[in-house]
């Protein structure tokens, strides 16, 4: 009897369906970011786990190309709008108003980026069905780009572990949230284009500009914050929504940003950027040229 029991056990485990795949789901970000992550949603469905993808009705690129699952939901907002709130931000860039001007600017475009945008979350989060289908579904695991904090949210609504897929958040978020050292003397700060040796005044810049990183994503992610708030029950902070992640998947190299320290869960995996690689047309070698040239003159 036990034998056979037994027997029966492996003969279970044998079964790939059943000792395989895990169940996951995507929260992807819209954009060039998707473009990296569809390969390894591709690449994580042909290795037989079951992937959802997650996405709003209304998308630049998130479409279904028959090689992962998708469950969409519908928003009231139009492309047109994505388009507009995105040429703004663009156009805020290229004004080159002089310093504080420009830095207002900047600021007040990336905040209306973000809450247009978040539109998305506040509808998903007001769907009965599709928080129904998700909770039901037995989900694994999250596989999220944090930008907007959606991913977070909900993968802390379903209580279910995360990973990060990134290629950075403002306001140092990912090293403060995962408890990188982050010693102002030495990494420089966004915005200030400090290198690793700073002298004294870019240093007391550099603290400057720390003390604004406490301020400013709170702009960024108001709505984000009040939604999470709401849906968690509880009052919830940047940090909150984002230490918990498991494993951060950095989209960039180490060998082209400062020198720092990180935690032990933070891969970097720049190389999955050249994953669909051609060569460089002409006048694309013609400008890396320049830039490298930019790069010497500058040292
Ligand atoms: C998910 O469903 C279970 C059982 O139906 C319920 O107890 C739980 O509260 C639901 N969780 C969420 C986040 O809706």
């Amino acid at each position: 009897m036990t034998l056979r029991l037994c027997c029966a056990w492996i003969f279970i485990l044998l079964i790939p369906s059943l000792s395989d795949g895990g169940k996951l789901l995507v929260v992807p970000m819209e954009g060039s970011h998707w473009l990296s992550m569809k390969p390894v949603v591709e690449k994580l469905t042909e290795r037989g786990h079951e992937v959802v993808v997650l996405t709003p009705e209304v998308s630049w690129t998130v479409r279904n190309t028959g090689q992962y699952k998708m469950k969409s939901y519908p928003v009231s907002y139009t492309v047109e709008e994505l388009d507009n709130a995105f040429h703004d931000y663009v156009a805020a860039h290229l004004k080159g108003l002089p310093f504080p001007l420009n830095v207002l600017v900047l600021y007040n475009s990336a905040v209306h980026v973000f809450s247009t945008f978040f539109v998305h979350c506040k509808e998903l989060f007001s769907n009965k069905e599709t928080l129904q289908y998700l909770n039901q579904s037995g989900f694994d695991a999250v596989l999220t780009d944090p930008i907007f904090m959606c991913g977070a949210t909900l993968a802390n609504y379903l209580a279910l572990p995360f990973v990060f897929f990134m290629r950075g958040l403002p306001c140092n978020l990912h090293y403060t949230a995962t408890q990188c050292p982050s010693p102002l003397s030495y990494t420089p700060r966004t915005f200030t284009f400090n290198s690793d040796r700073m002298t004294f005044f870019q240093r007391v810049e550099n603290a400057l500009v720390s003390l604004l990183e406490l301020v400013y994503c709170n702009g960024y992610y108001e709505d984000a914050l009040t939604l999470s708030s709401e849906v968690l029950q509880r009052d919830v902070s940047l940090i909150d929504l984002l230490n918990s992640a498991s494993v951060s998947l950095l989209r960039y190299d180490f060998v082209f940003e400062y020198v720092r320290p990180v935690m032990p869960n933070m891969i970097f995996i720049g190389g999955i950027n050249c994953a669909q690689r051609k060569p460089l047309s002409k006048i694309m070698v013609k400008h890396k040229y320049r830039v490298e040239m930019g790069r010497i003159n500058l040292k």
